[in-house]
């Protein structure tokens, strides 16, 4: 959509006024480092040129009108500026309140309601993070259109709280992070312990990174995300009781195989098993990548897929079975489930003249495997958020 669709769309909804400013936010794909970041581990994702688009018009009360144009039956939204709390009835526009309420924590209050309009064309549910996206760019709307002192970086920090305090999904920071402070055609090879971050460029030369998407609602993504990351938490504790680290990235490969025995419950064990071996492949991932070795760069991911598998746990049939059909395909280089799993998407290296075929191959076999037919996207890698 253009920005003038937009804003006829946002004059429909809202009706005729002042023009409405106009923003953008990507979403996310990682391209290895899962389920690590809020063990403190590095991550890869880099921010997508798809995301979420938000016009914003100030009001002069207090209250807050809302539109999705992804949502029309849902009519226009209506909350106040006073009454900032987590509503089921609110539907999506929790996200929006969940940066108000962050906001709010820091003592910053916006001076006036407002309407906005939000259109977005990330697949809702893909595991490519519309909810990072629309919390980012509604940050970044309240920044311009309010005057608010805040860095790209507070925004992903904003984001985080608003899923932490107010949704009530204890992600880690990595979605936020890579939308917040993406750059075009470079990964964020981000340490979640200190957020240090550097900028990676994404040259695959003849390759490209293929989004596979499941198409499979990701029901149980946030009851399970808890529960893995309490026991990533209570896996911390046991190793705590000999060794002094911090968190389980600290941990390094002899350390952990040496003192393993210490988490005495099993499911506990292999959760930071995996942990402790995607924070060690995503390090020697980014250097791969640096070195422009990208055979290496798939075995890792291959090998990131399977722990999730099978120590993590957060794979599903049908991440499995797009992650197998691909890797079986001629020109595939790697593949593995990313974002936080039970559905969503999975993204592979694939030679450019192969991608075809591997849609084709993957296709049909995934339909024929699961009964309805997945998606694909070739990722093209944008840069953070801006105003259109
Ligand atoms: C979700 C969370 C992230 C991260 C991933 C798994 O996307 O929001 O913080 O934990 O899952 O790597």
């Amino acid at each position: 959509m253009t920005k003038t669709e937009l804003t006829q769309a946002f004059f429909r909804a809202f009706g005729p006024g002042a023009e409405p400013r106009a923003f953008f936010a990507g979403g996310r794909v990682n391209l290895i480092g899962e389920h690590v970041d809020y063990n403190g581990g590095h991550v890869l994702p880099c921010a997508l040129t798809m995301g979420t688009w938000g016009l914003l018009r100030r009001r002069t009360d207090d209250r807050l009108r809302f539109y999705s144009l992804n949502f029309p039956q849902l009519g226009v939204l209506e909350g106040t500026l006073s009454n900032v709390r987590f509503q089921e009835r609110n539907q999506w526009t929790n996200y929006v309140f969940g940066m108000l309420f962050a906001l709010a924590e820091r003592g910053i209050r916006l001076s006036s309601g407002f309407e906005l309009l939000i259109f977005g064309n990330i697949p809702n549910g893909s595991g490519l993070s519309s909810s990072a996206s629309l919390e980012v760019v509604s940050g970044a709307a309240f920044r311009a259109c309010y005057d608010l002192d805040v860095t790209d970086m507070e925004l992903a920090i904003l984001g985080q709280r608003a899923e932490n305090g107010f949704i009530g999904l204890n992600s880690g920071i990595m979605d936020q992070f890579s939308i917040a402070m993406g750059k075009e055609d470079a990964a964020v090879f981000l340490d979640t312990g200190t957020l240090r971050y550097e900028y990676v460029p994404v040259e695959l030369g003849d390759h490209v990174i293929l989004i596979m998407n499941t198409c499979k609602r990701r029901t149980l993504a946030d009851s399970k995300y808890n529960e893995r990351r309490s026991e990533c938490e209570s896996a911390l504790k046991a190793l705590q009781k000999a060794l002094p680290v911090k968190d389980l990235a600290s941990v390094d490969l002899r350390t952990f195989e040496a003192n393993k025995h210490l988490i005495e419950n099993e499911t506990q064990r292999d959760r930071a098993e995996h942990v402790v071996y995607e924070c060690a492949r995503t390090v020697e991932a980014c250097k791969k990548l640096r070195a422009g070795d990208l055979v290496s760069f798939g075995r890792l991911m291959d090998a990131s897929h399977d722990s999730l598998r099978d120590l993590y746990a957060v794979s599903c049939r049908e991440l499995d079975t797009l992650v197998a059909e691909a890797r079986q395909c001629p020109g595939v280089l790697g593949a593995r489930m990313t974002g936080a799993g039970f559905g969503g998407c999975a993204v592979a290296i694939v030679r450019k003249d192969a991608v075809d075929e591997v849609m084709e191959r993957v296709g049909a076999a995934y339909e024929a495997a699961v009964g309805y037919p997945c998606a694909f996207y070739v990722a093209s890698i944008g840069g953070g958020p801006r105003e259109l």
